[in-house]
């Protein structure tokens, strides 16, 4: 260990030791007098002689120390080597060559330093902006360190020196260091930090050994408002995506991490990119998501919360959540899921009835089969579907109706003008009954409207009608009498049920009094033919029925044609025809009567006793014809004077006590339309002594057959109700009522 050492470097010595022996010989060094060298690094001193051959050398310290190099003689030169030089080297060495008895010395100082390395920058942490920082400027290994200066610039501008000029008590490598605190701010970024080292190690050498480091300030800015937005939402459903992205100032620009909170106060990273996707959302996804924005100097945080719940499937129940329904008809409710794989069906009604149906389910639907469907259906189904631990529950009412058929339109009978009529509607087997309404309507005007509200707590099918009472008229023929039966189902249903039935109106007319016209007349001559042509107005029009009275009160049908002829007329022909207008309305008749005339005939005029009386006696004259009808008697008794009518009872003339003056000529004449006949006898009356009483003659008309004619319609009616009374009507037995 070298001692204390006094190195004088402001003195240069040489030394001349001057020996008498030879002027010529001289010596010199390489380098002449002094030399500077760095620890570490070598160097070499050359000694020198001219003016002798051979001259030896020496070298040594000044203070005799070890030289701490290596010597070497070549000729008149001599080298000390030092490597690596090292702070045993800093002495002043003298060469010393001698020749012969010449002896020459030469001096040469060695100076030494150490300055290996630019200073260092170090900074107590990262500048931030508005936080106090300290720099620290070190130089290492510096040697002689009471020479050394340091400045430290920022920028330009000088922050602080500093010289070391302190006692330098030891030999040795020392590192020296400048610290400055100062707050950056922040117009400080992008100015430089320079840290300039100085070592002044030799008078004479006036520039200075130098070095510099130049550091860039960075100016840090911890990160700050950091803000996540999140995309769609933070509350999600089971399968959802979610975006979440962050942002978070700072310099340097803040790197950002996602990471999820853990239950256990841990966080899990998820990511270091600012946007964070989620897809395929669980329920345990479900947390707080927290985004760091971290940089140098800092970090910033954010969470968010996302909420992801369990996605609700979704019960469908069709058709709708009502449904109308015919009764016998089949219902399907169809009850089906969406959101759930293999959900689990139960059907119940609203009031825990029966089904009455079938169900069917598979994979996510399941079906009710009402068939037919029938009052007892007639609920609120519910389809409860459990997925997992959920479930749900959907409901479906069924309204039932009936209105199988269309409504049926019935008359009370046939519609005749001006009778009371009774229209009703029928509409059978309908449910429900106070849904109904029905309207008669002729043509476009409403008679009746009938709401069956009041009837509401029947469950079965009912049959209603409505009816109406009116009085036709031939001009309601041709119109249309509509019945109209609407059932309002449900109040979802807008448009009613409906169903209609029409019916066209004919108004009957009866049959008016017939009109019968007789071709040519209705009093005939056997033979002949006749045409009897009967009218009879209504509607519809009436069919014509002629036939014929009989004497019994039967009537024989003879002919539906308007005409009824009669070729060749018999006397039987004669008679009552009854024509007959018949219609569904009625029937109307009329009468008319026939009479087939033949000429009088068989004609006999008697005297009863006998033709030749005695005066006193009773005679009855009588006049009798064959069964000819409308046939007028007429007896008479002939006399010059003039004829006399005799008036008779049936044909029969009775003289009471005949007297002479009834003697003569009696002449009963037979007359009808056709033609007539007549007979005669002569009455003898023989006188008698005494006088008897006198009986005068009468006149007296004899009915001949049936009746006298009196040819008028009157007599004809007269003769048709006698006929009637007695049923047939003979002459003869007329005759015999009176004989
Ligand atoms: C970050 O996200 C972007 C855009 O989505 C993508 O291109 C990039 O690869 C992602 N980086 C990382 C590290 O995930
Ligand atoms: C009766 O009617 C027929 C047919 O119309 C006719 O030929 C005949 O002459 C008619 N007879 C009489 C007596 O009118
Ligand atoms: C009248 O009726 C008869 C049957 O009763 C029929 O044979 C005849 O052809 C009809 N005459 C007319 C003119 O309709």
């Amino acid at each position: 260990m070298p001692g204390k050492v006094a190195v004088n470097f402001g003195v240069s010595n040489i030394l001349w030791i001057v020996f008498a022996a030879s002027q010529a010989f001289k010596i010199d060094t390489s380098p002449e007098y002094r030399t500077l060298a760095q620890i570490g690094n070598s160097i070499m001193l050359t000694c020198s002689t001219e003016g002798c051959e051979s001259p030896s050398f020496s070298w040594r310290t000044q203070i005799d120390s070890p030289l701490n190099g290596k010597v070497k003689n070549e000729g008149t030169k001599s080298t000390l080597t030092m490597d690596p030089v090292s702070f045993e080297n800093e002495h002043s060495y003298l060469c010393t060559a001698t020749c012969g008895s010449g002896k020459l010395e030469k001096e040469i100082q060695v100076a030494i330093y150490s300055f290996p390395k630019d200073p260092e920058i170090h900074l107590s942490g990262p500048l931030e902006v508005g936080k106090p920082i300290t720099v620290k400027c070190v130089v290492p290994d510096v040697y002689p360190f009471d020479r050394l200066e340091m400045d430290l610039l920022k920028d330009d501008h000088l922050m602080k020196k500093e010289e070391f000029l302190e006692d330098m008590d030891r030999k040795s490598l020392e590192t020296k260091s400048l610290e400055v605190t100062f707050t950056p701010v922040i117009e400080d970024i992008g100015k430089a930090l320079v840290c300039r080292a100085k070592l002044h190690i030799d008078e004479i050498d006036s520039v200075p050994k130098e070095r510099e480091t130049t550091k860039e300030l960075e100016v840090y800015i911890s990160p700050k408002n950091t803000v996540i937005s999140v995309h769609p939402s933070t509350r999600l459903q089971e399968g959802d995506s979610v975006t979440m992205t962050c942002s978070s100032e700072g310099l340097p620009a803040p790197e950002i991490f996602w990471s999820k909170k853990l239950d256990n106060e841990y966080v899990q990273l998820l990511s270091g990119n600012a946007t964070l996707t989620l897809i395929a959302m669980r329920m345990e996804d479900s947390g707080i998501y927290v985004c760091e924005g971290v940089n140098l100097i800092g970090r910033n945080r954010k969470e968010v919360e996302l909420i992801v719940q369990e996605k609700p499937f979704t019960v469908d129940i069709s058709p709708g959540p009502w449904v109308a329904a015919q009764i016998g008809d089949s219902v399907v409710l169809t009850c089906g899921v969406t959101g759930c794989e293999s959900p689990s069906f139960s059907w119940r009604t609203q009031i825990d009835s029966p089904l009455s149906g079938k169900v069917r389910s598979e994979g996510t639907e399941s079906t009710l089969t009402l068939s037919p469907v029938s009052l007892e259906n007639e609920h609120s189904y519910l389809c409860t579907v459990t997925c997992g631990r959920k479930k749900q529950e959907k409901g479906i009412h069924i309204e039932l109706y009936s209105f199988p058929r269309d409504p049926e339109i019935e008359m009370s009978g046939l519609l005749v003008n001006g009778n009371p009529a009774t229209v009703s509607c029928t509409v059978s087997d309908v449910y429900p009954l106070d849904h109904l309404e029905i309207r008669l309507l002729k043509g476009e005007a409403v008679l009746m409207n009938k709401h069956f509200l009041e009837e509401t707590d029947m469950k079965s099918l009912e049959t209603r009608s409505l009816e109406m009472t009116f009085t036709p008229s031939p001009e309601d023929s041709g119109k249309v009498l509509i019945c109209q039966a609407k059932l309002h189902i449900g109040e979802m249903e807008s448009e009613p049920k409906q169903r209609q039935n029409t019916q066209t109106l004919y108004v009957n007319v009866a049959p008016k009094d017939p009109t019968i016209l007789v071709s040519p007349s209705s009093i005939l001559e056997e033979g002949s033919s006749v045409n009897m042509t009967c009218y009879s107005d209504g509607f519809p029009a009436p069919k014509t029925l002629w036939s014929r009275q009989l004497n019994n009160g039967d009537v024989q049908p003879l002919s539906e044609n308007t005409t009824l002829t009669l070729p060749s007329t018999k006397m039987e022909d004669s008679g009552i025809y009854v024509c007959e207008g018949i219609n569904q309305a009625g029937i109307s008749r009329k009468e008319v009567e026939l009479i087939i005339q033949v000429s009088p005939k068989d004609m006999q005029l008697t005297a009863f006793p006998s033709e030749s009386v005695k005066e006193g006696d009773t005679v009855i004259i009588s006049c009798t014809c064959a069964n000819v009808p409308e046939t007028w008697i007429i007896l008479k008794k002939k006399a010059e004077s003039g004829d006399t009518v005799l008036k008779s009872i049936d044909g029969a003339y009775t003289i009471r006590k005949a007297q002479l003056q009834d003697a003569g000529v009696y002449e009963c004449e037979s007359k009808n339309e056709v033609g007539s006949q007549s007979r005669s006898l002569t009455l003898d009356v023989k006188g008698r002594v005494n006088n008897k009483d006198y009986f005068s003659p009468e006149l007296l008309v004899l009915y001949c057959a049936s009746s006298l004619i009196i040819p008028a319609i009157g007599m004809l009616i007269y003769f048709a109700r006698k006929a009637n009374m007695k049923g047939s009507y003979s002459l003869v037995e007329a005759q015999k009522a009176k004989v």
